[in-house]
């Protein structure tokens, strides 16, 4: 699996506009997890790593940031900005989140609990795993 955009329904409406993911409808995976990240500092970079077993969906509900991909052979930068999309991380995807704007926040919804040991936290074993494994163990 690629990393890809997913644009979930909006309803725009002179009260407030309103959009919403379905497990079912728009994901690929069970969800088993939201997080959320918040109160960036300027400058700051979130993640770093890449995922044995997590798959995830990020999500700009509030103000900007970008998601910088790799996937051990280039680099994707995904600038998101807006509240009904979102960017699908498959698993063994390297990456980091960067240019936080002020009062942004950040959803993640992913396919697994919070489980330290699924972290990857070294881009050499990363890329090492990632020949180790190769394209159709990775999908
Ligand atoms: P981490 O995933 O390392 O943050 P980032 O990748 O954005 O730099 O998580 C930071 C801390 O939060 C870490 O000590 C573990 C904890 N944490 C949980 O307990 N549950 C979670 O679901 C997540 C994502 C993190």
């Amino acid at each position: 699996m690629k990393p890809s955009i997913i644009e979930l329904p909006k309803y725009l409406d002179i009260r407030g506009n309103l959009s919403f993911v379905e497990e079912d409808t728009h994901l690929p995976f069970k969800i088993k997890r939201v997080y959320w990240i918040y109160d960036v500092p300027g400058g700051e970079i979130r993640g770093g790593h890449a995922f044995k077993e997590t798959q995830e969906l990020i999500i700009a509900l509030s103000g900007s940031f970008d998601v910088v991909l790799h996937d051990g052979e280039k680099e994707h930068r995904y600038s998101l900005n807006r509240s009904y999309y979102g960017v699908l991380v498959p698993k063994m995807t390297w990456g980091l989140m960067e240019n936080f704007s002020t009062n942004s926040l950040a959803v993640i919804i992913s396919s697994t609990e919070y489980n330290p040991d699924d972290y990857v936290r070294d881009f050499d074993e990363y890329k090492r795993l990632k020949l180790v494994q190769g394209d159709n163990i990775v999908d």
